[in-house]
């Protein structure tokens, strides 16, 4: 007789990151001859939930600031994948509370195997040079509380590159309409590490769940496709047939674009990127050892080509994440400038203690 199938919980499945564990235990066989996967979400009933239902996966109601409804979330699973979502909260101290929070709640159910998904303490990494990235350094904060209180628990650090899905966004346009890269960087050739979380990111957490205790400790940078600025622009017109412009500024030029409650923290979010690899100068060299841990039987993780191919059409119409974060700064100034200068000082403190 088979062993019963054991329950992964997912924690983010209707976003970029949960939803791939979800995708590739409901695509593969032999993992779904394996694991059930549970999807949580804050509205079991939303049409989103209801579609994962649909697929063949449980879903269950939690909310990460409530540490009840995670222990009812988590209940009975094997293993649990754990993220945090800085950019709903914009808060170092409410992050890491929500790691600790599914932590707790990890422990107290008895779970096996636990895997959040990570990433560097920047301000250490880049030795005080990149001060201003609350969303790494409150992921190494709870990575390392995690590590420290584990006990018999196994646990796993997942750690993303920057999301492919997000490209379009850094793109602007000149004053002719031709579509622009502007970066605050002094190379356009260091690599850069990018994924395309749905895809390929469940492949790297179902790799580490199924080595169980030899994954214990194991932090692991998940990438589909190891890039630099020049590559990107070069592919993007490849793919286009447009003409496709990068140019490199200054931190000063590049801020003076933005509202100042988050020029510094867009600035240094391409600048650890583009200049310190993100998960460290050297990084790229490492990814073999790490791509180990793709599960067995998986496809190979997207090219860059491959998913600007499938990810067009490339009009460069409309406007983009950083048009309209720009745009912010003439209108809206005033009022959103000094709302959130608030938070930006909170969190700084926060990472000073
Ligand atoms: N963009 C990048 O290049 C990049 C790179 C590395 C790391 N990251 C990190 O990735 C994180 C965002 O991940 P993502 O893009 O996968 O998220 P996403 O697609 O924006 O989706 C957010 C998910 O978080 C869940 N969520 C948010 N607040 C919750 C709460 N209070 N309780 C329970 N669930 C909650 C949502 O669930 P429901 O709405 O269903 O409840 C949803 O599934 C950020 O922390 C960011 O720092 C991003």
């Amino acid at each position: 007789m088979s062993s019963p199938r054991k329950i992964i919980t997912v924690f983010g499945a209707n976003g970029n990151q949960g939803s791939g564990v979800i995708n590739i235990v409901l695509q593969m066989q032999s993992l779904s001859d394996k694991y059930i996967v549970r999807a949580v979400t804050r509205d079991p009933s939303s049409a989103k939930a209801q579609t994962l239902v649909a697929r063949g996966a449980e879903v269950a109601s939690g909310d990460l600031n409530s540490a009840d409804s995670l222990k009812a979330a988590v209940r009975g699973s094997y293993g649990v994948f754990a993220m945090t979502d800085f950019w709903s909260i914009h808060s170092y101290d409410v992050e890491v509370q929500q790691g600790k929070n599914i932590f707790e709640a990890c422990k107290a159910e008895g779970v096996q195997h636990l895997i959040y998904s990570s990433l560097p303490h920047a301000t250490r990494m880049t030795r005080g040079v990149l001060p201003h990235l609350a969303h790494y350094d409150s992921k190494a904060t709870v990575q390392a509380y995690m590590d420290a209180n584990k006990g018999d628990m196994y646990t796993s650090f997942f750690r993303p590159g920057m999301f492919l899905s997000f490209l379009p966004n850094l793109l602007r346009k000149t004053a002719d309409g031709t579509p622009i890269l502007i970066l605050p960087l002094s190379s356009d050739s260091t690599p850069w590490p990018m994924v395309d979380p749905p895809r390929d990111g469940g492949k790297y957490i179902m790799g580490l769940f199924e080595a169980g205790s030899k994954a214990n400790g194991v932090t692991l940078n998940c990438v589909s496709s190891w890039t630099n600025a020049r590559e990107i622009v070069q592919t993007l017109e490849k793919v286009s047939g447009r003409e496709v412009l990068l140019k490199n500024v200054s931190q000063q030029e590049f801020e003076a674009d933005y509202p100042e409650n988050i020029a510094e923290q867009l600035t240094e979010t391409l600048r650890v990127a583009g200049e310190f690899s993100i998960f460290g100068p050297g990084a790229k060299v490492l990814q073999p050892a790490f791509d180990q841990w793709l599960v067995e039987g998986s496809e190979k993780p997207i090219s860059l080509e491959q998913w600007i191919n499938e990810n067009g059409p490339w009009n460069f119409e409309g406007t983009t994440f950083l048009d309209n974060l720009a745009a912010q700064k003439t209108k809206h100034f005033e009022t959103v400038g000094e709302q959130q200068a608030e938070e930006t000082s909170a969190q700084r403190e926060a990472i000073a203690t």
